[in-house]
């Protein structure tokens, strides 16, 4: 499905030039679940970032079913993202003093839904996240791990190909992170599939297969064994 070959990614020009990504080779499959770990600035986020069509790479190329994605312009990656990809940040990123439901319907206005059908995804998405007593609920009036929920059912709402997942358990305590990980789990096990960057290896385990960077290099990538 994703194709990576050669890919590298320069940051600043001359004296300043950086290489962040040197050489990144990888095959990513329909429905795999990928954790991608690595030390502090070894190019996780940059790697993902690519991935995700949010970055583009300085060389090499990436292809996506066969699709040459380094030739996209803006806008095409724009509408890549927005009709292939949910995204789930550290943060959250949800907005303040608007509710789960507007939260989660987001996504859909983007993509012209209307507003009936809308609030009916969103509060599908919502139920898929054990939330559907809280879609009224603004991020303030909700516990991180129930932020992260929401998080999670605006990324899925769209009936996104690929997940792609920066640490998704960063602000939570160990309970909070294994329920959110479970939740993944199970869309990954619906057919989505998720790209994760994490720190943590008993978060990592919950994937199928491990990337680890070092120096913008892959030093090693494995199957989990079941
Ligand atoms: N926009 C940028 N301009 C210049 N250098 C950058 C930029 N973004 C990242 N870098 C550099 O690229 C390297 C890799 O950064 P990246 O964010 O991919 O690391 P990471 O593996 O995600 O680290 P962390 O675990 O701390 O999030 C770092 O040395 C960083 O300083
Ligand atoms: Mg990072």
């Amino acid at each position: 499905m994703i194709k990576l070959t050669n890919i590298s990614k320069i940051y600043g020009d001359g004296e300043a030039a950086t290489e962040v990504l040197k050489g990144i080779n990888l095959e990513i499959k329909d429905g795999e679940f990928v954790a991608i770990m690595g030390p502090s600035g070894s190019g996780k986020s940059t790697l993902l970032n690519i991935l995700g069509a949010l970055d583009v790479s300085s060389s090499g190329s990436y292809e996506f079913f066969g699709t040459d994605m380094t030739n996209l312009s803006k806008e095409q990656r724009a509408l890549f993202r927005r009709n292939v990809l949910g995204f789930v940040f550290q943060g959250f990123n949800l907005s303040k003093k608007t509710s789960a439901l507007e939260n989660v319907e987001m996504p859909l206005i983007y993509k012209g839904v209307n507003a009936s059908e809308r609030k009916a995804r969103a509060t599908k998405a919502l139920r898929s996240v054990g939330l559907e007593s809280h879609i009224n609920h603004e991020p303030s009036q909700l516990s991180g791990g129930q932020q992260q929920r929401v998080a999670i059912a605006r990324a899925i709402v769209t009936e996104p190909k690929i997940l792609i997942v920066d640490e998704p358990t960063g602000n939570l305590d160990t309970k909070r992170g294994h329920e959110i990980m479970e939740l993944i789990g199970d869309f990954n096990k619906k057919g989505i599939t998720v790209i994760m960057v994490t720190h943590e290896e008993d978060i990592a385990a919950y994937a199928s297969r491990t990337i680890y960077l070092r120096d913008g290099i892959i030093e090693k990538d494995f199957l989990h064994v079941a």
